[in-house]
């Protein structure tokens, strides 16, 4: 895999564009699966307190021997340890269970505006990124309204907002507002989540059939040929291969005007942050 395509972000840190996503793996299939995805190539990994599998992702890291430098690793807060103190420990124990000292990106994994905690979680991660601890900060899950908010309480915007993001869920608007202020988008379900709907969808069937290649390395491709960090989550060895060959191909016009036709009002599959107020 030659998946030297990166993005800058406003901390003048590089992101991979393709990271592997470990939703829903124990500690004992992501330490095999990371391992095994630094081993095809993956130089990116994305996981979160709320997975409970920090632990297994720094072990597979420890067992691919690969060095601290040359691996971009994500993690998340949980939403129970909102708040200033808080957000400080919680981060400890994430450095303690995988076992690095410092973290390319830290995200808050919800807004939770019912709970209103964001900004002062907010502060500690920049605190902690003015430390040197997190190379970058950022949010997942945020509405616009809720980065402005971050925004003028703090003078720091995130670096990445990390966001449900698929064909069949686009989010055209949200994106051009964050390309102004600078701030990367990832995609969470690229594949459209469980199940993975959009790889059976006749549109994306025939790209794939075109371009003699499979329905998920054309919804890759699109992600990143959109500008986005992508994060597709396989537990699968077979598929970790298959889901990182997207870079000796590209997408031609007609095949993203196609892609982008696919964007539907009901597509978005998992709660709305307006909506998610629970506790983990
Ligand atoms: P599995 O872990 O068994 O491979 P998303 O990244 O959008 O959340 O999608 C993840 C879903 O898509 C999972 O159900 C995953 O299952 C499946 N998946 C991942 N890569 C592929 C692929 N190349 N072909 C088919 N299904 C895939």
């Amino acid at each position: 895999m030659s998946s030297d395509a990166t993005l800058t972000l406003n901390t003048g840190h590089t992101i991979p564009s393709l990271g592997l996503g470990v939703w829903r793996m124990t500690d004992e299939e992501a330490a095999y699966i990371v391992s095994a995805a630094i081993t095809a190539g993956y130089r990116h990994i994305d996981t979160a307190q709320g997975y409970h599998n920090e632990q297994g992702v720094g072990e597979g890291l420890r067992r691919a021997g690969i060095g601290r430098g040359a691996v971009f690793v994500t993690s998340k807060l949980r939403t129970r340890d909102f708040g200033y103190d808080n957000a400080l420990r919680s981060f400890d124990e994430t450095a303690k269970r995988l076992a690095l000292e410092t973290l390319d990106l830290f995200l808050i994994h919800w807004p939770m505006p019912a709970f209103d905690l964001y900004v002062e979680t907010w502060k500690a991660l920049v605190a902690l990124h003015r430390e040197g601890r997190i190379a970058s900060v950022g949010v997942s899950n945020f509405l616009p309204e809720h980065i402005e908010r971050i925004a003028d309480e703090t003078g720091v915007l995130p670096a990445v907002n990390q966001l449900e993001l698929h064909p069949y869920y686009q989010q055209r608007d949200v994106r051009n507002l964050h390309a102004e202020h600078g701030i990367v988008i990832e995609s969470y379900s690229p594949l459209g989540g469980n199940g993975a709907p959009i790889l059976a969808d006749p549109a994306v069937k025939a790209i794939a059939d075109k371009h003699g290649r499979t329905p998920a390395q054309i919804v890759i491709r699109w992600h990143i040929e959109e500008g986005l960090v992508v994060l597709p989550k396989t537990a699968n060895r077979a598929r970790l291969a298959e889901n990182a060959d997207v870079f000796a191909f590209s997408l031609d016009g007609d095949d993203m005007t196609m892609l982008r036709g696919l964007d539907r009002p009901d597509g978005k599959t998992l709660p709305h942050p307006k909506d998610m107020n629970d506790m983990f």
